[in-house]
């Protein structure tokens, strides 16, 4: 029988995730279809346990259900666990189990640059975004991490957690050319005009600069990093590497996630070649 996938949120109507699960569904010849579903938190619970009794084959949950669902689910990935959150949900027939594949989603989108695991890194944040990504980069065995965060304590306890270093906004603006690859994982910078998190008169040019966010295509920080001659990376890779993580688990397929971030980036009003 044709199987279904789905994916939960509130707000649900932006989420690019049905587009591309559905593509990849059609070009590697999987008889399923993957809808969005809109769930209002109160009735998050209950929205589940219709999904089960329907016969989901999976789901994804974006904001702001990923920590929610925690307590409903049968059993957690480690992901899961260190995150306290989900965003992937598989169902092997007798339970349902919760991963987070947004860590790893980065990292293997940070892969696909000419990079090398020795390079010292930068990770700008703390919070549930840069937890994800600190702890993904130890299980990929980059081993010169350190961490900034606005709320220094915040930076040593994710620091202590994940074997990195923590230090300061103002150390981390001072030392930043010793650093090859930046990770801004904070919302700040997010609209034109905004201040940007740290300053980047000290960066060196052959830096890889990364941001998380995917809309705008280039935020205000990757913009800043271009003009210093940065290489730059926004968050579509990670956008597509987590959803490619979730499709290989529920159909055992590796989906073409270089040609979607292609289709992604263009269908966001980006070029590709340039950016
Ligand atoms: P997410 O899950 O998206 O990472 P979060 O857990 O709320 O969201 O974390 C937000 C991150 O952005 C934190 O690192 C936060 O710094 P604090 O821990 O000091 O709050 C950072 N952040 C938010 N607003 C900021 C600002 N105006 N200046 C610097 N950092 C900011």
């Amino acid at each position: 029988m044709k199987k279904w996938y789905a994916v939960i949120g509130d707000p649900i109507a932006h989420s690019l995730s049905p587009f591309m699960h559905d593509l990849w569904m059609d070009e590697h010849g999987v008889d399923a279809s993957y809808i969005p579903v809109h769930v209002k938190p109160a009735r998050l619970k209950e929205s589940f346990d219709a999904l089960k009794t329907l016969g989901v084959g999976g789901f994804n949950i974006t904001l702001p259900h990923k920590q929610a669902i925690v307590p409903f689910l049968d059993e957690l990935d480690e992901t899961a666990i260190i995150m306290d959150a989900v965003n992937t949900v598989t169902f092997d027939g007798q339970s349902y189990k919760g991963w987070n594949t947004d860590g790893d989603g980065f990292v293997r989108s940070l892969m696909t640059e000419q990079i090398a695991l020795h390079e010292k890194v930068l990770i700008i944040g703390a919070g549930g975004a840069a937890r994800g990504i600190a702890f993904a980069l130890k299980r990929a065995n980059f081993h010169d991490v350190s961490i900034a965060n606005r709320t220094y304590q915040r930076a040593e306890e994710l620091a202590a957690a994940t074997g990195s270093e923590a230090i300061t906004m103002q150390d981390a603006e001072k030392s930043l050319g010793d650093f090859r690859i930046i990770i801004q994982t904070t919302s700040v910078g997010l609209a034109e005009g905004e201040a940007l998190p740290l300053s980047l008169d000290q960066i060196q040019p052959d830096s890889l600069v990364a941001d998380i966010i995917y809309t705008p295509l280039e935020t205000p920080f990757l913009k800043a990093a271009k003009e210093k001659g940065c290489r730059i990376l926004n968050g579509v890779g990670m956008f597509v590497y987590q959803g490619a993580i979730a499709f290989e688990k529920w159909t055992g397929i590796r989906p073409d996630t270089e040609k979607m971030i292609h289709i992604i980036t263009d269908k966001l009003g980006g070029n590709y070649v340039n950016r």
